[in-house]
């Protein structure tokens, strides 16, 4: 273990720990932005700066390693300028988009902004022209809301080990580029670490302000590894899919069906009734006449060719408890154990 002192605390952590890891488990909150927790330390934005006893110049604290004896100050007239200069420096050619940036109401820039109260930006740089280059048909990309944090080239490499995008250019001509468009499957985790509006969703564009909606906590229903998730509702409709960090077997990661793939929920196209093909047609029919149907020509196969001739395929989207049911009606009823579900495939 090794013994530092954080803002006169002493604080016991095991080697290898960060300062800001040691600050976090001693309660002391250092502002971050570019890091995050799912990803090794990046150090690019210099909001977590700290003094250290003895060192002529702050040190970044997510990416210093604690050392024994070290005197840490999270708070000083120099840190909170060199602070604010970093903000006001990522501030010199973001556009006042708030009022209709999707991340409004859940961006770290917008709190921490708030939190300095830096109502003016004396700094200037020419405003580079940069293209919208990486967008998938779910993702788009606001290059003049990025902030060159580098979460989301991070993310798609460490977390889903793709490596799809890097940053490319320099200072404010710099932007998110795709490496190889085959590359990315438009999981959307780039979009998930993303702490500002520089990556959006297409699908819940302008459909609910997150202090708007409700989060519903719930598990895909789209295969068998049962992510966590939220289903973002508002007016009774899902409108987005989020997660939380770290959160169930899937730690707040998801694949492209279950970030994207909820508008079947409430799409017209889905059958509110049974419908029975005559002549070639699909019909309107009632339950009672559907379930006749389907009894009568389950026995007509049994008897002509035996229960084996008859196999049933579940869903994932059912619950445990409606699986469970169907495998009893596959054997008890139908007397087979061609039995399978398509969570399996
Ligand atoms: S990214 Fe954040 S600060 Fe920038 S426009 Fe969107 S909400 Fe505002
Ligand atoms: S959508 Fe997924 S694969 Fe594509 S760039 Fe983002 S993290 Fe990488
Ligand atoms: S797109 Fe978002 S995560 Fe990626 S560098 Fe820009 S601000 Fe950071
Ligand atoms: S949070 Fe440490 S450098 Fe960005």
């Amino acid at each position: 273990m090794v013994t530092l002192t954080i803002d006169g605390k002493e604080v016991k952590v095991p080697q290898g720990t960060t300062i800001l890891a040691a600050a976090r488990t001693a309660g002391i909150r250092i502002p971050t932005l570019c890091y995050h927790g799912r990803l090794d330390p990046i150090g690019s934005c210099r909001m977590c700066v700290v003094e250290i006893e003895g060192v002529a110049h702050p040190m970044a604290a997510c990416t210093t390693p604690v050392e024994e004896g070290i005197v840490v100050t999270t708070n000083s007239e120099r840190l909170h300028r060199i602070r604010e200069d970093s903000l006001k420096l990522i501030l010199v050619n973001h556009p006042l988009d708030c009022p209709i940036c999707d991340k409004g109401g859940e961006c770290l820039l917008q709190d921490l902004v708030y939190e300095f109260g830096i109502d003016k930006v004396e700094y200037q740089a020419p405003k580079p022209a940069r293209e919208a280059v990486y967008a998938t048909p779910l993702i788009r990309y606001w290059p003049d809301r990025c902030i060159m944090c580098l979460r989301c080239v991070t993310a798609c490499r460490e977390i889903k080990g793709i490596g799809a995008i890097e940053i490319k250019g320099e200072g404010y001509g710099s932007q998110v580029v795709v490496i190889d468009e085959e590359k990315c499957q438009s999981c959307g985790e780039c979009l998930s670490v993303c702490p500002t509006g520089a990556l959006t969703e297409n699908l819940s564009r302008f459909k609910g302000r997150p202090w708007l909606v409700k989060r519903v906590p719930t598990t895909c229903t789209y295969c068998g590894c049962g992510c966590q998730l939220e289903l973002n509702v508002q007016n009774n409709r899902v409108v987005g899919v989020t997660t939380q960090e770290g959160k169930g077997v899937n730690r707040g990661s998801l694949c492209v069906k279950g970030r994207f793939g909820y508008e079947f929920i409430g799409s017209d196209e889905r059958l509110t009734t049974p419908l029975i093909k005559k002549d070639g047609e699909f019909k309107e029919a009632s339950w009672e006449e559907a379930l006749n149907l389907v009894a009568e020509r389950f026995g007509a196969i049994k008897e002509e060719s035996g229960p084996d001739a008859i196999a049933g395929l579940s869903s994932a989207r059912c619950t445990n408890e409606e699986n469970y049911l169907f495998q009893k009606f596959m054997r008890g009823v139908i007397g087979t154990n061609n039995v399978d579900h398509c969570a399996r495939l």
